[in-house]
């Protein structure tokens, strides 16, 4: 069933000109650009995008990485689109990530994982909603 998913190309994937090829990963695979914009997010928008996330002992080093810089917000679509972008991102921890997949190839920690994708039908409307509202 065709479905849409929320990415972010994280700030350290933009800062080390990592885009153009991300994006072509995932036109290679199949899926459309819905939409896509740069921007830079304040604090009080990253505790909502990583709301289940606040409280927790790494949050404060997550806001601040997230806030660092520009990010590149994505909406895909595509046959099983969720699943299927998480599997071309692969483990969050790199050292787990399956060869070939985009935080194998760039992220360089667990935080500093160059992209993030929503990761079911609930999280991919709710981010979708928040980040582009007008879709
Ligand atoms: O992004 P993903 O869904 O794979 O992982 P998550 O467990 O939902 O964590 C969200 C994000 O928090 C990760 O992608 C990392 O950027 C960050 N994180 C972190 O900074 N330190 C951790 N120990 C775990 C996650
Ligand atoms: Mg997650």
């Amino acid at each position: 069933m065709t479905a849409r998913t929320f990415v972010i190309i994280k700030p350290d994937a933009v800062a080390a000109g990592h885009v153009g090829d991300i994006l072509t990963r995932y036109e290679q695979a199949g899926l459309r650009i819905v939409t896509m914009d740069m921007r830079t997010i304040t604090p009080e928008f990253a505790e909502r995008h990583y709301a289940e996330h606040v409280g927790r002992d790494y949050y404060p080093a997550l806001s601040e990485f997230m806030t660092s810089g520009p990010l590149v917000a994505v909406v895909l679509e595509g046959e099983d689109v969720i699943a299927r972008v998480r599997a071309l991102h692969g483990a969050t921890d790199p050292t787990k990530a399956d060869p070939g997949t985009i935080r194998a190839d760039y992220a360089e920690s667990t935080r500093h994982n160059a992209v993030h994708a929503s990761d079911s039908p609930e999280s991919a409307a709710s981010e979708i909603a928040l980040w582009y509202p007008d879709l």
